[in-house]
C-alpha cells in the first residue's frame, strides 16, 4: 500500500563497515562444535515504522543492546533462517540457493507481521560479510559456514501488536558435521502426546516459536535412549517431521520400484531448502537423468504417510529407508523408532547412509561444494 511504498528498503550503498580491530583466535576445525563459534563480524539492519530499513552495518560480532521491554524477548517474535557458504579449492566462495532463504524469510517476517524486506540486497549484504570473513570458513569435508539470518522485534513496549521497531542480524559460525558421529543412524521416538505444529498453525514458517516447545520433548525422548522426536499428526498418527528436519520414507512398491515419499506442504510441514533439492534431485533421477550408484527405478510423492503404514512396510521387508533432511544436518539416517511399546527396525547401509540417501546425499554435498557444478551453487 501507499504507506508501505515510502518507507525505505534495505540499501546496500549505504553499508557501513567498521572492521574489527584485534582478530579472534580461530580454533582448530576438528573441535568445533555446531553453533557455538562466531567469525569476527556481523551485520545489523534496524528497521522502524517511520522510515522503513536503516543504514546496514558490518561491525564487530558482540551483544546487542535490547531494553528490557523490547517485544521479542516477551512474545517471541522473531524468526531465522539456515544458510551455508563453501570454500573450494580454488578459494571460490559459495552458497546454496541462498534465494530460496530470502524468499521463506520474508514468509516468515509477513507471518509474524515482522517487516518485509529486499531478498536480493539482503543477499548482497550477506555476501559482503561472508567475503569479509571468509578466513573462518572451514574446508575440511563436510564442514562450512553457517550463516543465520535473524530479525526481532525491538519495540520497547509490552503491548501485543505489530512491532514500530525491529532489527534484522547475521551471524556467521564455522561448522563441522551436526551430529558428533557424523552420518551416524540416529533413533527416534513416536511422539503423540507433544505437537510441533497444527493445522492453521505457524509450522510452515521459520519461527522461533517452533522449536522451543520441542526442546522438552526431545529431552524426554533422550531419557527413554532415542536421539529425537518424530512427530506425529492427529489419531492417524501422520508422520510429519524428525526434530527439526523434513523427513522422507522409501518403501519398496509391488511392482519392485521404489517410492521416495515426504509428506506435503499442507501447512504443518516447513519448506525445507534441503528437502526441495532431495525432490528435486530425486525427480531428475526419475526422468532419467540418472543418480551416481541409484539403478532402481523410483517415484518421487508428496503424501501423507501413517506410522501403520510404515511399520507394515517394515514387517513385510518393504521398508527401504527413511532418514530427515535440513542444512545443518544435510541427511540423517534414521534406524529405528520407537512406536507404542516397541521398535520399529529400519534398514541401515554400512556406511549410515540408505541406498537413495547415500547417492541422493553424495550429488547433493558435490553441488554444494562445487565440485558438481549446478545453478543451485551461487559464488
Ligand atoms: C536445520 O538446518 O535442519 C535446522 O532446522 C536448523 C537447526 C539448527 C534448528
Amino acid at each position: 500500500d501507499a504507506s508501505q511504498a515510502q518507507l525505505a528498503d534495505i540499501d546496500v550503498s549505504k553499508l557501513e563497515v567498521i572492521h574489527r580491530k584485534d582478530k579472534k583466535p580461530q580454533p582448530a576445525s576438528a573441535g568445533l562444535k555446531f553453533g557455538h563459534t562466531f567469525s569476527d563480524h556481523m551485520l545489523t539492519i534496524p528497521w522502524s515504522v517511520e522510515s522503513g530499513w536503516g543504514t546496514p552495518q558490518i561491525r564487530p560480532y558482540g551483544p546487542l543492546e535490547l531494553e528490557p521491554s523490547a517485544t521479542v524477548l516477551h512474545y517471541a517474535q522473531t524468526i531465522f533462517e539456515g544458510m551455508k557458504a563453501y570454500k573450494d579449492e580454488q578459494g571460490r566462495v559459495t552458497l546454496f540457493r541462498p534465494d530460496m532463504n530470502m524468499r521463506r524469510m520474508n514468509t516468515s517476517a509477513a507471518r509474524i507481521a515482522l517487516p518485509t524486506f529486499d531478498g536480493n540486497a539482503l543477499l548482497e549484504l550477506i555476501k559482503k560479510l561472508v567475503h569479509l570473513d571468509k578466513e573462518w570458513i572451514p574446508t575440511l569435508p563436510g564442514y562450512s559456514m553457517y550463516i543465520r539470518p535473524t530479525m526481532i522485534a525491538t519495540q520497547k513496549a509490552i503491548g501485543v501488536g505489530p512491532p514500530n521497531e525491529a532489527l534484522l542480524f547475521v551471524i556467521l559460525c564455522p561448522v563441522g558435521p551436526y551430529y558428533a558421529g557424523g552420518f551416524k543412524p540416529v533413533s527416534l521416538y513416536g511422539t503423540t502426546d507433544y505437537v510441533r505444529a497444527a493445522p492453521g498453525g505457524t509450522g510452515a514458517f521459520k519461527l522461533g516459536v517452533n522449536y522451543a516447545p520441542g526442546i522438552l520433548p526431545q529431552k524426554l525422548v533422550g531419557e527413554k535412549g532415542y536421539a529425537q522426536n518424530l512427530w506425529l499428526h492427529g489419531p492417524e498418527h501422520y508422520l510429519t517431521e524428525v526434530g527439526t528436519m523434513n523427513l522422507f520414507v522409501v518403501f519398496e512398491q509391488d511392482n519392485g520400484d521404489w517410492e521416495l515419499v515426504t509428506p506435503p506442504l499442507d501447512g504443518m510441514i516447513l519448506p525445507g531448502v534441503t528437502r526441495d533439492s532431495v525432490l528435486t534431485l530425486a525427480r531428475e533421477h526419475s526422468q532419467g537423468k540418472k543418480l551416481d550408484g541409484l539403478d532402481r527405478k523410483i517415484t518421487v510423492t508428496e503424501r501423507s504417510v501413517k506410522m501403520s503404514e510404515v511399520k507394515e512396510a517394515a514387517e513385510k521387508n518393504k521398508l527401504i529407508e527413511l532418514f530427515g533432511s535440513g542444512t545443518a544436518a544435510i541427511i540423517s539416517p534414521v534406524d529405528r523408532i520407537g512406536y507404542m511399546g516397541e521398535d520399529v527396525h529400519i534398514p541401515t547401509g554400512p556406511d549410515g547412509m540408505g541406498p537413495v540417501s547415500g547417492p541422493v546425499l553424495r550429488e547433493l554435498v558435490g553441488r554444494q561444494t562445487g565440485t558438481i557444478p549446478s545453478d543451485w551453487s551461487v559464488v
